[in-house]
């Protein structure tokens, strides 16, 4: 969704990044059936995706639901939202666990490369956290976008201060 806020502008370009990053990991486990698993050698894709995937996990996980949860999802809140902001809410804590294994997954392969157990376990947590991720984007950048631009639309002390707490 277009935002025209500064905060809503900032949320949406981090999702965009998110989507971005999660169509390139989709593309890359459509090419493990083909191709079986892959080698994470100096320079390889799947090392470059790997290493990718765990620092997007590092600021999605992080500052970006941190930044929702503390400093937008309350405002909402006040505004009568407690539905949405309760379901966006359940969402991360059910995501954080399995974004957080993923990434065990991320770091074991950048030291040891993958062998048929982790990579069969990186392909769970991968395909699991791509589908929440995705079902969560989609709320988010309608109903939550929106609720966003309503709120702050002729409140731009308040934008201004929001988009200058969220770091990056
Ligand atoms: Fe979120
Ligand atoms: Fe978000």
């Amino acid at each position: 969704m277009h935002a025209t806020t500064e905060t809503g502008r900032r949320i949406h370009e981090d999702h965009d990044r998110t989507i971005a990053m999660l169509n390139r990991l989709e593309e890359h486990l459509r090419d493990a059936e083909t191709f079986g698993i892959p080698t994470l050698g100096p320079d390889t894709p799947a090392r470059s995706l790997v290493a990718d995937l765990d620092a997007l996990l590092d600021r999605e996980l992080g500052p970006h639901f941190d930044f929702e949860e503390r400093a937008v999802f309350p405002l909402l809140a006040e505004r009568g939202a407690h539905e949405l902001v309760q379901h966006l809410t359940d969402e991360h804590e059910a995501m954080r666990p399995v974004g957080r294994r993923l990434q065990r997954y991320c770091a074991l392969a950048l030291s040891e490369g993958f062998d048929e157990e982790s990579f069969g376990a990186f392909l769970h947590f991968a395909e699991d956290l791509v589908e929440r991720l995705e079902r969560h984007l989609q709320v988010e950048e309608t109903a939550l976008l929106m609720a966003v631009e309503t709120m702050l639309a002729d409140a731009p002390d308040l934008d201004r201060a929001l988009a200058a707490g969220y770091g990056g």
